[in-house]
């Protein structure tokens, strides 16, 4: 179910939001380094940098609806496990987060299926917001850098 908001009684908001699904359709790389690295035979090797721009859809079908964009960076940063750290500003575009956007900054094991994030702040409706996100991955293909990823959010914010 996607939004579901709760006041906790001292006024505080809980709030989780539920499959949101996060497809990684566009990202260009905007930095690689000029030597042999680690995963120099992957799309991301170390070193790497990709500026992103992901439709957040409420199922893992892009015709499920898209309801906002994640935009960020993200950096191939594992030497010896391919392992990310990121940087997405997760936007709404529908219903009453129209406009308002929570950040991640967090690393990213991208190769465990399932992982967590760490949601840093946010902005609008998600002021203040400190939280973390469950990452359940539903499609990857690492030659092509593709993947479908279904976020459980759980924040709590002003
Ligand atoms: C998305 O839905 C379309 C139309 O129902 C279907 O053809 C396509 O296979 C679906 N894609 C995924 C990734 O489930
Ligand atoms: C979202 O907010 C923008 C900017 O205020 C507005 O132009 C747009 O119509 C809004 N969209 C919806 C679906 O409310």
């Amino acid at each position: 179910m996607f939004p579901r908001r709760r006041r906790s009684p001292n006024s505080t908001s809980f709030f989780t939001i539920r499959s949101v699904v996060k497809t990684l359709l566009l990202c260009t790389l905007v930095a690689h380094p000029n030597f042999t690295t680690a995963f120099n035979d992957t799309p991301v090797p170390f070193g790497s940098v990709f500026a992103t721009d992901d439709p957040l859809t409420v199922g893992p079908n892009l015709t499920s609806g898209v309801i906002g964009n994640a935009q960020g960076l993200w950096a191939s940063t594992g030497q010896d496990v391919l392992s990310l750290v990121v940087y997405w500003d997760f936007g709404f575009t529908q219903g009453k987060f129209n406009g308002s956007s929570f950040s991640v900054f967090s690393r990213e094991p991208v190769t465990q299926p399932e992982h967590e994030l760490a949601v840093v702040g946010g902005r609008g409706e998600f002021r203040m917001a400190k939280g973390f996100a469950k990452v359940k991955t539903y499609f990857a293909d690492f030659s092509t850098a593709d993947s479908i990823l279904e976020f459980s959010v759980t924040l709590i914010h002003c």
